[in-house]
């Protein structure tokens, strides 16, 4: 599978990366049950075809995400590029509360390293810019984590420019924000401010969390487990979740059709497009998606086909009143 530079660092990313937020298992904000054997499967299987790096986070399951990970690349860890994050803590009521005091993050640094049986994690990224107060002394601690060598290299995710520009541009190497055909709000302005910086941008939620993969029908969603945090998103109720259906069974679906592989492959290899990218973050529950969404990192676009996806999301965009770019 091809391979990107991540920004300034040394890491070559495979162009589709693992997103292990749904084998996490069921909590709060969970996708309902999850069995690990699967998780487990699916994660080893993407390694033998050529993901490199796998993309978790504390918070995914308070813990379990980062154990299972643990647990499959145990004797090959020297394949692969671990990432993962800090400032999401459990809250009483088993939600979750934001939290990056210096202390904090070093206590999590410290929990990571020992869930994911590691003695250094490639990339940490402050999850979320919040406090927003607080995004200095969490970086701090990060670069104090570098120098001591439990980190090779810091990033943020769901960060703006202007967020970035507090902490200092020449260090961060990535960031992590939401991109997909229905959600590119980053084309505008944070694209244009990691080229300038030479920040690398690892993309998150490539296939609107599942919405794109062409396996979402009406009675699906009907059927969704309540602890399936999707079922309160907006893209999966009305209108949305019609029109997105339409998009993926009118235009994904026969474009996926031409290069025998699914739509969800489409979707993932459009946000890998012109390199506007480092690499996609693509979430798995099972071996048989992992083996499908390998196929997204050698799946090529035309510009034909580019520009029919354009015209559908346009087309989308104003039936529901929306800006295309959003
Ligand atoms: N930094 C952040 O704030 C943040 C936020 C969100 C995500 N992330 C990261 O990005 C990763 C990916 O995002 P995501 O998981 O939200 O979304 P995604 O990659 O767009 O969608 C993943 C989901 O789609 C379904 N799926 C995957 N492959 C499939 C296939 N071949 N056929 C049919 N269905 C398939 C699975 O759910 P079902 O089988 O249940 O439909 C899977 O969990 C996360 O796991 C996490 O690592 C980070």
């Amino acid at each position: 599978m091809e391979k990107r530079k991540l920004g300034s660092s040394d890491l070559h990313l495979s162009v589709v990366g693992l997103g292990t937020w749904a084998i996490g298992g069921p909590w709060k904000r969970g996708w309902g049950t999850q069995d690990d054997g699967d998780s487990i499967r699916a994660i080893q299987l993407s390694i033998d075809h050529g993901v490199n790096w796998i993309d978790t986070a504390p918070v995914y399951g308070f813990g379990h995400s980062e154990e299972v990970c643990g647990k499959a690349i145990q004797g090959r860890r020297d394949q692969v590029i671990v990432a993962t994050k800090c400032g999401l803590l459990r809250a009483d009521d088993g939600d979750t509360i934001n939290r990056l005091s210096k202390e904090s993050v070093q206590r999590e640094i410290e929990a990571s390293l020992r869930r994911l049986g590691t003695d250094v994690i490639d990339l940490y990224q402050i999850h979320w810019p919040n406090p927003e107060n607080r995004i200095e002394e969490a970086w701090e601690a990060i670069q104090q984590a570098v120098e001591d060598g439990k980190i090779r290299y810091g990033g943020v995710s769901n960060f703006s420019p202007e967020q970035m520009d507090r902490l200092g541009p020449a260090d961060i190497v990535s960031l992590q924000p939401p991109y997909s055909m229905l959600r590119r709000r980053i084309e505008e302005t944070h694209v244009p401010y990691c080229r300038q910086h030479n920040i690398g941008i690892v993309a998150y939620s490539p296939m609107l969390s599942g919405m794109l993969t062409g396996r979402v029908t009406h009675e699906r969603v009907a059927a969704m487990e309540s602890s399936d945090w999707r079922t309160k998103s907006r893209e999966w109720q009305e209108p949305h979740l019609s029109a997105n259906i339409a998009l993926v069974d009118d235009t994904l679906r026969p474009i996926a059709e031409e290069h025998k592989c699914e739509p969800g492959q489409v979707a993932v290899a459009w946000t890998l497009r012109r390199e506007l990218i480092t690499s996609a973050i693509v979430g798995v529950r099972n071996k048989d998606q992992a083996l499908a969404n390998v196929r997204a990192g050698n799946l090529r676009l035309s510009d034909e086909e580019l520009n029919r996806i354009e015209v559908s999301l346009k087309a989308r965009a104003d039936s529901l009143g929306e800006p295309l770019i959003r």
